[in-house]
Formats: structure tokens, C-alpha cells, sequence
């Protein structure tokens, strides 16, 4: 039988080498956070005073709950930040993107001056199409620099760009278009992915069916051999509108709460929530946490592996490691092609010093085994991140060791899309607690509390809030201002997040999951991803799902649905040793009524798994719109 986490051990740390703290742009966490505490709009303030304004604010803040607005009438424009700036300055020829594509020799390289040139013809030729500051554009692209050139140009002119992930079907897509009634789709013939092309033109012809906002479609076309009819007065192709216009297209001057985009989330149930966020506190708070977090220095090398159609592509693919002037990398490719050694492949090859991903990476890694990464150096890496759910302890280790050697701090960063920029992780130079993301960043008032908003006391359970407004916060719903309101009423006075977390002794927080992934077994609310947890605490399970079965006794039963490492092998023996498990980690409770062995688990493009697939297919039932799923 395995060693369990019942014993409850002592909380073990990893305490990074000093020289981080020491050398880091934050320095102390503590001493920060209390001088974010002294006088809090000071310390944005300063913030904001190291970016390029137009003018700047009368007033840091002004809340007038649950609605802020920041830096109030600061004028500026994000993309003179992450271009004018560095091209005026002293990063000209730096080399600000690398894209990678799936092939050996795919690569392109621009130098900041390179990108700055590109955005401003680009940017011309939106205005040349009509497009005007306020108009929405939606952008549905592979990650190619263009998708990033196309962002960038949408805010120099002050257009509300809406970037549709390129792995979308044409009904979500179309749902998007209509939803931000969009005047231009920009997008491309094709995404290539393991060695395929896969088309999107007739995605997108599909997409604006009934979208009667659009008036072009620009298209890429990558495939030159027999390149892609452009038919009607409606389509152009994307580098005819770069001819012909002015090489210099000077940034719009944006209020600092005009919108600079909205961005979907797909959300559990629903129709997808348009999150709009503004031009100066998202700008300020990517700078601030690229800058703080990632610690990102002149040398850096910055690898984030999100895609920039989700918000830790706008946010941390592109917006804040631009705005500092750090050199970046992008990849077209998938991390198991044409190898499960590719990653490790850029890292060395592009000595890669920042690598940003996500925990469903790490263990799909894990679970190809260490001889992949094995084969490369990785010395070139000083700072790991992660995002998008917990990192569970197991991950955490293997990360840590196996690609960091056990010298590269994790910062395990909790945000969403709704906060557009880190909220919670562990700083530089802090000791890492696996399992935790860490504390609120400095700027950030995250705590966990009950339903009335009482705090709840160390090692209990509770809904994950945010006390106070921050930059980067999203202003509304798109179309549905109700929807953005119920964020700031569902426990008074906080922002409530939907995660549910448990705050350790030591004031590290662990996000748990969605609270609103619950099952009731018996009057008990258990958290999927509490059992899911504790099913990958075993060191057979790579992955695991768990969903909630009617059961005319219990409410409800849990079933679990585990993928194994390669290193084991399915068994009833193996599935009565996961059921002990869970009894001694979770409690009898949570244990699973059945357990079934599979070979993948429905998730979506961004790695989240939809459990309402598994329980439909359970159930019998139509699993509903499965457009948002990966192949
Ligand atoms: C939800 C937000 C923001 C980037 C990508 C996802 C989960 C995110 C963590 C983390 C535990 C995390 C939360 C959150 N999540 N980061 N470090 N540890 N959970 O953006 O699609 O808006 O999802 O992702 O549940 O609420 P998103």
C-alpha cells in the first residue's frame, strides 16, 4: 500500500537561492506588501509612472463599488508602451518575437523596430477599411505573428479587438462575432498542427452567417502554392492591406477607461461572457506583474506556451513581456509533435530563461517520462511559471526537479481572464510550498471566506475573494452588465471568484477548484477537484475526472474517470488501492463508487476538463455543444 498524505507531515517548503530576492525587481515581498498597504493608490501610482502617458490622471482610483474606474482621464496608448518606447529607446534592434513554426526551419524573427513597422502598416490599412477607434474586430488566427501584429494594430488605432481562439468551431465563433457585433474578422487559410493543414476559411464563411456587423474579412494566406480564392468585395488578403499605405501610423491617443478589448470566456454553462477589459489599468497591471513577477530582465529570453487568444496569451504572451521590452517566443506547434522532446528542444536551442506554461502540460510530461527532457540542456532556465489550475503537489515536484533542476523558483500565478493580470502566486525569493499557489501579490487583497464574507479560519475551506478593486479588473460583461454586477453581490463587498480554497497557517493559499464543480454525496458538498487531488496524489494517476451520478440513496455517487501513468498498468488491484487512497486522503465520504481506467478525458482547448462530457456520456445523454473541446 503507498504511503499516504494522511500522516499529515510538517509543510514542506522549497526556499529558492537568496540571489533571486536579492537580484529581483521587487525585492522583499514583505516590505513591498506593507508599502503597498501604507497608502495603496501610491503604490500604483508610482507603477503607472514608469509607462509612456499621453497625460496623466487626476485621480489614481475612483470606486464607486462595484465600479472602478483607474488612472481617471490619464491618456495613453498600450502599443507605444510595448513599441514606440522601446524603438525610441534602446531596444530598436533587439529582438522582440521569435515564432516558431511545427517544421525544423519555421522560424521568423522580428526586432522591435521590425514589429513596429509592421503594426504601423497594419494599422493604416484597418483605417484604410474604415475601421475607427470603438470599432470591434475580431481576430480568429493560429499563433503566427501576425495573430500578435493584428492585436497590436487594433489598439494603436483604438479598435476593440476580440481574439477568438483559432481551435473554435464556426458556431462559437459565430456566437463571438455576433455577440461583440465585430466590423472586420481577420484570420488565415490555415493552422497547421501535427503536420497537417487544417483549414478556416469555410469556418469562418460559415461563422458569419447571420453576423450581418461584418463588413471584410482579411485573410492570411500562408499556403502559396495554390493559395485560397478570395472571392467577394467583402475579403481581402491580409498583406494587400499592408500595401499602399503610410509607414507611420501614429498611436491613438485612448482615454485610460476607453475599452481596449473584450475577450470570451467559455464558462462552465452558459453562453460565453464577453470580459471587457480597459486601455490604462490593464496596461498597468501586465506591465507591473511581467516586470515584478517574471522578474523579466534585458537578457531574458520569454517563453509563455499559451496560446494569444486566451488571456495569459494577451496578457503574458504579448501585452506585459512587450511592454518591457523582453524578447519573446511563440510556437505554432503542439507540445508532443513531431516529439515529446520538442519543448525541451526550444529551451535549449533558444536558451529559453522564462517558461510560462500550464499544469496539464507538466503532466502530460510527466507522463512520457523524464528521458525527454533528459536528452537537452536545460541550464538556460532560471524562472518556471505556471497557470491555469492548481498545480498539484506531484506536478509541482517534477516540474521543479526534473525541468528546473531544483534551482528555478515555481511561480505558481492564480488570475482569470476576468482579472486580467496575477492576483495570487508565490514571489521570487519566497519559500514555495508545493500544492499552494502562494500569497496575494503586492497591490492585491485576496482572502478566503464564508458566505457572509467572514474570513474562515486556517485549513478550512472557503469561497476565494478579492477585497479590494485592482488595475487590471475587468469594467463589465459585455452586453450584460448584470452578469459583471453578480461578481461584486454574490458575497457583499468582494469580488467572488468561483474558486473555493483553503488558507494554510502560514497564509499561503490553495485554490482547490471551481466552486462550482460540487457534487453532493449525502448532504456533503464535495469538490471535484478535491477527489481529483486526491486520486493524482497516487503515483499511478496521471490524470483524473470525477462527476456526480444520481443516486436514489446518497443525492449522489462519484464516479472517477483516471488516466494512468505508463508506468502502471490497469487492475482491480490497482482500483481498490485508488479507492483506499482517497478513503485515507479525502475520507470515506469522497470515496468514488466506481472507478473507470481511461486513455484521454474531454478538455477544452485551454486544458480544462468538461466534466458535463463524462456525465452526459454516463448518463446517456446528449452531451450538448462539445464545439469548445480539443480533437
Ligand atoms: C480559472 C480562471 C488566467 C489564466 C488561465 C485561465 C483556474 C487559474 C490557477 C492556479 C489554481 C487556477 C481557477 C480560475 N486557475 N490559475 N495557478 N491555480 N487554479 O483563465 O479561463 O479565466 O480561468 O482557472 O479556477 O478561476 P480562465
Amino acid at each position: 500500500m503507498e504511503e499516504s498524505a494522511q500522516s499529515r507531515p510538517e509543510p514542506k517548503y522549497y526556499t529558492p537561492n537568496p540571489s533571486y530576492r536579492e537580484k529581483s525587481w521587487m525585492g522583499d515581498y514583505s516590505w513591498t506588501y506593507n508599502e503597498f498597504l501604507k497608502d495603496p493608490e501610491q503604490f500604483w501610482d508610482r507603477i503607472a509612472k514608469k509607462l509612456h502617458w499621453f497625460s496623466e490622471w487626476d485621480k489614481v482610483k475612483e470606486w464607486n463599488y462595484p465600479h472602478a474606474k483607474w488612472f481617471v482621464n490619464g491618456k495613453t496608448n498600450i502599443t507605444y508602451n510595448c513599441l514606440d518606447r522601446h524603438v525610441l529607446g534602446e531596444r530598436r534592434n533587439k529582438v522582440a518575437l521569435i515564432w516558431k513554426g511545427e517544421s525544423e526551419d519555421d522560424e521568423r524573427v522580428f526586432t522591435y523596430r521590425q514589429l513596429y513597422r509592421e503594426v504601423m502598416r497594419f494599422a493604416n490599412g484597418l483605417k484604410k477599411l474604415g475601421v475607427v477607434k470603438g470599432d470591434r474586430v475580431c481576430i480568429y488566427m493560429p499563433v503566427i505573428p501576425e495573430q500578435v501584429i493584428a492585436m497590436l494594430a487594433c489598439a494603436r488605432i483604438g479598435a476593440v479587438h476580440s481574439v477568438v481562439f483559432g481551435g473554435y468551431g464556426a458556431a462559437a465563433l459565430n456566437q463571438r462575432i455576433v455577440d461583440a457585433g465585430a466590423k472586420i474578422v481577420i484570420t488565415a487559410d490555415m493552422a497547421i498542427r501535427r503536420g497537417k493543414s487544417i483549414p478556416l476559411k469555410h469556418t469562418i464563411e460559415e461563422a458569419i452567417i447571420g453576423a450581418p456587423t461584418v463588413e471584410h474579412l482579411i485573410i492570411l494566406r500562408r499556403e502559396l502554392r495554390t493559395p485560397v480564392e478570395i472571392h467577394s468585395e467583402m475579403e481581402i488578403d491580409f498583406y494587400e492591406v499592408m500595401t499602399d499605405v503610410e509607414p507611420d501610423c501614429p498611436a491613438e491617443v485612448m482615454d485610460s477607461e476607453d475599452p481596449m478589448f473584450i475577450l470570451y470566456t467559455s464558462g462552465t454553462t452558459g453562453a460565453p461572457k464577453g470580459i471587457v477589459h480597459t486601455c490604462g489599468g490593464y496596461m498597468v497591471g501586465v506591465y507591473y506583474t511581467t516586470r515584478y513577477i517574471f522578474d523579466v530582465k534585458e537578457s531574458d529570453v520569454y517563453w509563455c506556451t499559451a496560446d494569444p487568444g486566451w488571456i495569459t496569451g494577451h496578457s503574458y504572451v504579448v501585452y506585459g513581456p512587450l511592454s518591457v521590452g523582453a524578447t519573446i517566443l511563440i510556437g505554432e506547434g503542439t507540445p508532443d509533435y513531431p516529439d515529446a522532446g520538442i519543448w525541451w528542444k526550444m529551451v535549449e536551442e533558444y536558451g529559453v530563461s522564462i517558461l510560462y506554461t500550464a499544469p496539464t502540460a507538466i503532466r502530460m510530461f510527466m507522463k512520457m517520462g523524464r528521458e525527454w527532457p533528459d536528452k537537452y540542456n536545460l541550464s538556460s532556465l532560471r524562472i518556471l511559471g505556471s497557470v491555469g489550475e492548481p498545480l498539484n503537489p506531484e506536478a509541482f515536484e517534477w516540474f521543479y526537479h526534473v525541468i528546473g533542476k531544483a534551482k528555478c523558483p515555481i511561480v505558481d500565478t492564480w488570475w482569470q481572464t476576468e482579472t486580467g493580470m496575477h492576483m495570487i502566486t508565490t514571489v521570487l525569493g519566497e519559500p514555495m510550498r508545493p500544492g499552494f499557489a502562494g500569497k496575494s501579490i503586492p497591490g492585491v487583497i485576496a482572502d478566503v471566506v464564508d458566505k457572509t464574507g467572514k474570513s474562515v479560519p486556517p485549513g478550512t475551506s472557503g469561497f476565494l475573494v478579492i477585497k479590494e478593486p485592482w488595475p487590471a479588473m475587468m469594467r463589465t460583461v459585455y452586453n450584460n452588465e448584470e452578469r459583471y454586477i453578480k461578481y461584486w453581490e454574490t458575497i457583499p463587498g468582494c469580488y467572488t471568484v468561483g474558486d473555493l480554497a483553503i488558507k494554510g497557517e502560514d497564509g499561503n493559499i490553495m485554490v482547490i477548484g471551481r466552486s462550482d464543480d460540487l457534487i453532493i454525496v449525502s448532504g456533503h458538498n464535495i469538490g471535484t477537484a478535491e477527489v481529483e487531488s486526491a486520486l493524482v496524489s497516487h503515483k499511478a494517476v496521471a490524470e483524473a475526472a470525477v462527476i456526480g451520478k444520481p443516486d436514489p440513496l446518497k443525492g449522489n455517487t462519484i464516479k472517477a474517470f483516471v488516466i494512468l501513468r505508463n508506468t502502471h498498468t490497469p487492475s482491480d488491484r490497482l482500483k481498490n488501492e485508488l479507492f483506499y487512497h482517497v478513503r485515507i486522503t479525502l475520507g470515506p465520504i469522497a470515496i468514488p463508487s466506481e472507478i473507470e481506467f481511461v486513455d484521454s478525458l474531454p478538455k477544452t482547448r485551454s486544458g480544462k476538463i468538461v466534466r458535463r462530457v463524462l456525465k452526459a456520456k454516463e448518463m446517456g445523454m446528449d452531451p450538448g455543444d462539445i464545439s469548445t473541446l480539443d480533437e
